[in-house]
């Protein structure tokens, strides 16, 4: 019997990490979970039925009754509200704007979490991003990666995202949006925004985007080999 692999990829918004993990996990020849989509699928579902997002309760009986998937037949993995792929409506300005207020509950981070927990249950060779996924969904993970950079190259790779998507944006409102997002993730009592203990650390700043997906694969197949893991990975680094 093969044991499960888990990879897990934290770090603030604007580090690459659903860019990374998804060519990370395609390389590997694993599923790619982006935790990220799911709150934000929650807080659409608050924007659709106009649930104030401070209203934890609400947010809880309102997640209840929905069905959030990932629909893992697409490369990268679809979010599914109710059976409808949002995947592009949750990155909406309207969105994103409340999403950190959203993952500050408790009552929704205990059933994504669950939720998380879950998939890994269906996919044993997973590669999971996320602000917690290696210090509070998966702390036994195989492998634990923080990606970090600057702020302000941060918010220049997001404002490019943007516009490459045909958003208008000023890049020095994204630089302040981030740096108040990340603040608010990194305050908040659960699941905060941090470096788990024991993951290894990477900076991104400098890097070209091929290079961090290099970087991450072979630290993998490193860590991989050394502890004698047998993954029945894909390619080679
Ligand atoms: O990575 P992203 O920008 O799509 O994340 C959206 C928000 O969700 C962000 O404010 C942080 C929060 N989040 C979280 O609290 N825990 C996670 N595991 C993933 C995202």
């Amino acid at each position: 019997m093969m044991l499960p692999i888990i990879i897990t990829i934290d770090g603030p918004a604007g580090t690459g990490k659903s860019s990374a993990a998804s060519q990370l996990a395609d390389r590997l020849g694993f599923d790619m979970l982006d935790t990220g989509a799911m709150y934000r699928a929650v807080a659409l579902l608050a924007v659709e039925q106009q649930i104030d997002p401070h209203h934890e309760s609400a947010l809880a009986i309102a997640m209840d009754r929905a069905t959030l998937d990932v629909d893992f037949s697409s490369r990268p993995p679809t979010i599914l509200l109710d059976k409808r792929d949002v995947r592009d409506r949750i990155r909406d300005a309207d969105v994103t704007s409340i999403v950190s207020l959203i993952a500050s509950h408790h009552e929704v981070r205990v059933r994504l979490v669950k939720a998380q927990r879950q998939v890994a249950l269906q996919h044993e060779r997973l590669v999971t991003e996320g602000r917690d996924q290696g210090s509070v969904v998966f702390p036994d993970a195989t492998v634990r990666v923080w990606l970090d950079a600057r702020p302000e190259v941060r918010a220049h790779r997001r404002t490019e995202e943007l516009r490459a998507r045909g958003q208008r944006v000023d890049e020095k409102r994204v630089l302040a949006e981030i740096i108040e997002r990340d603040a608010s993730d990194r305050a908040r009592a659960e699941g905060p925004l941090k470096q788990p203990i024991g993951s290894v650390s990477i900076d991104t700043s400098d890097l070209s985007f091929q290079n961090v997906v290099h970087e991450l694969e072979r630290l993998v197949r490193a860590k991989l080999h050394d502890s004698n893991v047998g993954c029945g990975c894909g390619g080679s680094a």
